[in-house]
């Protein structure tokens, strides 16, 4: 292939291995759902663009390959690398440092080695295939030693790194072993985005107080090895959805069919709360359901009047927060619904599954009232998707304020999630809320979300790496 002018690199590529069916030969590969791939298509498309990534399979040797259009670059890993570099230091010491150490960190050498010697062999790779002067877009959390490692290799390269998860306040983050090197690695790109103003300050913090580095306004003056210095840009660009997609969802006749028989399904109740999240400990779903669990035993709600649809999609299982998390929800599902279930309607119907997005809509579009209590949350696309989808103006969307998502979301109902009393009233209210009210929220929800769309993220984004782009040649911007 030839090199490519606008590369991507993250964690996993933008499809998944189908195994063959009985009978026939070959794997193939299927584009995997999510709104990055989305909104960077156009530009990866009008740039020759690459993608390099983890193809989501221990020992997947693949070469890279073209797929509807763009260059895929797999970067296989061996069954040790994905439980040391995914399982342990991305997702075991990483995510929950970074999530206010809601589950406690571990902080094992081994897990390091592994995670700095697969972030060199992602930089590698997207050296390899990027072209004179390109640009690469690194992405999250798993890769936070690329970019350093990708400008060492290639200085003439514009690079990008986008953070989806929050970056903690300096008191949580100074308890990490590698703290200056992670700093180290983020500073080696020339923008460094996250999602929220005060995860860009609480980075800025960071290095100020760890690499004793200036920093102004948004801007961190970086001094090379060589002796010169750059100006490395760190700020906000709250990621969000094709929200398009998901009002023409909402629309189609057989989806909305579809929401009526979800709502006849679960037996007509009067209300229908909706929770889905991937299964996983910052997203508050204990809480959630000790606050309906109580609604029912006050007698201030009944099985008749309202039923929970959580769905749960299963996530990371080989990680052991992951597996204690699994066994708490369904104890405390399995205990709700004995005490409270009759033969015809159920408390919460719980689902551990992962459904398309035509389903998703559907869910959407039957409930409500939808649930997001997150206790720590990047951004939270899901109360994005849920507003996106309601283009009749209905339901109600419960907040958290620990999600990113409530920085622009003001009307919603916002909920501290760890006030269980102050979330059971936030339920009733929101189940008890006037047409006209709801109306009135969901326009101005769905006004904020339709503005500020993914498309306008990346946008945003790639106009602020351009911009320093042209500050260093030189060229007026
Ligand atoms: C979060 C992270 C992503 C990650 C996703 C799914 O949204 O920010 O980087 O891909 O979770 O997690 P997984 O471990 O399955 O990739």
């Amino acid at each position: 292939m030839s090199l490519a002018e606008f590369v991507v690199v993250a964690n996993r590529l933008p499809v998944d291995r189908v195994p063959a069916a009985d009978g026939e030969a070959g794997d193939s590969w299927r584009r995997s759902p999510g709104g990055l791939v989305t909104a960077l298509e156009p530009v990866m498309r009008d740039a020759d663009g690459a993608w390099v990534g983890w193809p989501g399979q221990a020992d997947l040797e693949a070469e890279p390959f073209e797929f509807e259009g763009t260059h895929l670059v797999p970067v296989s890993l061996s069954a040790e690398e994905v439980e040391n570099y995914y399982e342990g230091f991305s997702n075991d010491t990483i995510w929950p440092l970074y999530h206010d150490v809601i589950s406690e960190p571990r902080y094992r050498r081994v897990w390091w080695d592994a995670y700095v010697a697969v972030n060199r062999r992602f930089a590698e790779a997207a050296a390899s295939v990027s072209a004179e002067g390109a640009t690469v877009w690194v992405q999250d959390y798993q890769l936070q030693l690329v970019p350093a490692m990708l400008r060492a290799a290639r200085p003439d390269l514009t690079i990008g790194y986008f953070h989806h998860i929050p970056f903690p306040a300096y008191g949580l983050y100074s308890q990490l072993p590698w703290r200056r090197q992670v700093l180290e690695g983020l500073l080696g790109a020339d923008v460094i985005g996250f999602q929220r103003v005060q995860d860009a300050s609480n980075f800025a913090r960071a290095v100020r107080r760890q690499l004793r580095i200036e920093t102004k306004s948004s801007g961190i003056v970086v001094a090379e090895a060589d002796g010169s210095t750059r100006t490395a840009l760190a700020k906000a660009f709250p990621i969000s959805i094709d929200a398009s997609s998901y009002a023409e969802l909402a629309a189609r006749p057989d989806i909305r069919a579809r929401a009526r028989e979800i709502r006849e399904g679960l037996g007509n109740p009067k209300k229908v709360f909706l929770g889905v999240d991937r299964l996983d400990y910052t997203k508050g779903i204990r809480h959630r359901l000790k606050a309906f669990g109580e609604l029912l035993d006050d007698g201030r709600l009944t099985v008749q009047d309202a039923t929970l649809v959580q769905v749960a999609s299963p996530s990371r299982e080989r990680v052991g927060a992951y597996m204690q998390l699994r066994d708490e929800i369904e104890q405390a599902v399995g205990r709700i619904n004995g005490d409270h279930d009759t033969v015809g309607h159920t408390a919460i119907r719980y689902l551990h599954q992962t459904y398309p997005r035509e389903e998703m809509v559907a869910l959407f579009l039957a409930a409500d009232v939808m649930l997001v209590t997150a206790l720590r949350d990047g951004m939270n696309l899901v109360a994005k998707e849920y507003v996106a989808s309601r283009s009749d103006n209905r339901g109600v969307l419960l907040l958290s304020e620990f999600a990113g998502a409530a920085d622009e979301l003001g009307s919603a109902i916002r909920i501290n999630p760890h006030d269980i009393d102050g979330l059971k009233d936030a339920m009733m209210r929101a189940v008890e809320m006037p047409a006209a009210e709801q109306g009135r929220r969901m326009r101005a929800l769905r006004r904020k979300v339709v503005e500020n769309d993914i498309a306008r993220w990346s946008e945003s984004f790639l106009r602020a790496l351009d911009g320093v782009r042209r500050a260093k040649e030189g060229t007026p911007q």
